[in-house]
């Protein structure tokens, strides 16, 4: 079952367009992947989802529910977190008070009981030796993992994470994949992770997004938009090196 469509979403800056009638279905459950090239559209894409942009045009589907007219803070409410391309964290608290944000603004504060234990998001983030430190001494990985307990601490049945693996190794890279496989297959949480890095998608995703200036490319398994040609010449760029 879908839990949550796009209907024939439009985002615009002015007069130009960021997003161009973009319609699908992410399934409960499923790793959707999402890339393209810079400036595709990818983040907006995300935050006309999560609700820090509203469609201009178009529908956002949650449960049944139509929720485009949404803000963030409603929607995370409503179960729908978000990490951010750079980590956004408060940084003048401690790692402890950023999870316990993210516990504030999540669906406790709408009287549900929380989704996930304080005990397990420390063990998937290995922060649990760090709840004292402020956070603005956390290095790229552990802002990262902040961001990403502070969001699973909102208790979320999704998660949308843009580009997480930036800046990472490969080692970090393979840790943060099973985190991400835990949060699907343990918690129960549908993820959509937007990514440059599609040999990494291609082991994750069920099914890969592709988008290019604003529009809908191709939505299918790894390894049938991987090996397609339009998507293949989008992002070796064919007509830029020509
Ligand atoms: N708030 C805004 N106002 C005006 N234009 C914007 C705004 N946000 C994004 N854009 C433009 O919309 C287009 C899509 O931007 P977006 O950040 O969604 O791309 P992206 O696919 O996430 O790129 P990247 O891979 O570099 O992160 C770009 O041309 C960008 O300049
Ligand atoms: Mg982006």
């Amino acid at each position: 079952m879908s839990h949550m469509s796009l209907e024939n979403v439009t985002m615009k800056f002015g007069p130009f367009r960021a997003l161009t009638d973009v319609s699908f279905h992410i399934d409960r459950g499923e790793i959707l992947g999402v890339a393209g090239p810079n400036g595709a559209g990818k983040s907006t894409l995300m935050n006309v989802c999560t609700g820090g942009l509203r469609a201009s045009e178009g529908k956002v589907i949650f449960d049944g529910k139509t929720i485009t007219p949404f803000s963030r803070h409603v929607r995370c409410g409503l179960g729908i977190a978000q990490t951010f391309q750079v980590p956004t964290l408060l940084s003048s608290l401690t790692v402890g008070e950023n999870l316990l944000a993210g516990a504030l603004f999540g669906r406790e504060a709408r009287g549900a009981p929380p989704g996930i234990s304080l005990d397990e998001i420390l063990s998937l983030t290995k922060l649990g030796d760090l709840l004292e430190m402020e956070a603005a001494r956390a290095d790229l990985l552990t802002r990262k993992r902040i961001m990403l307990g502070a969001a699973l601490a909102t208790g979320p049945e999704m998660i949308f994470m843009d580009e997480p693996l930036g800046g990472l190794n490969a080692e970090e890279i393979a840790d943060f994949l099973d985190v991400v496989r835990h949060v699907r297959d343990t918690l129960g949480i549908t993820v959509v992770m937007v990514e440059h890095k599609t040999r990494a998608l291609a082991e994750i995703a069920d099914r890969i997004l592709i988008i290019n200036f604003g529009e809908f490319v191709m939505l299918d398994t790894p390894e049938i938009v991987l090996n397609d040609d339009h998507v293949v010449e989008i992002y070796l760029g064919k007509k830029h090196d020509a």
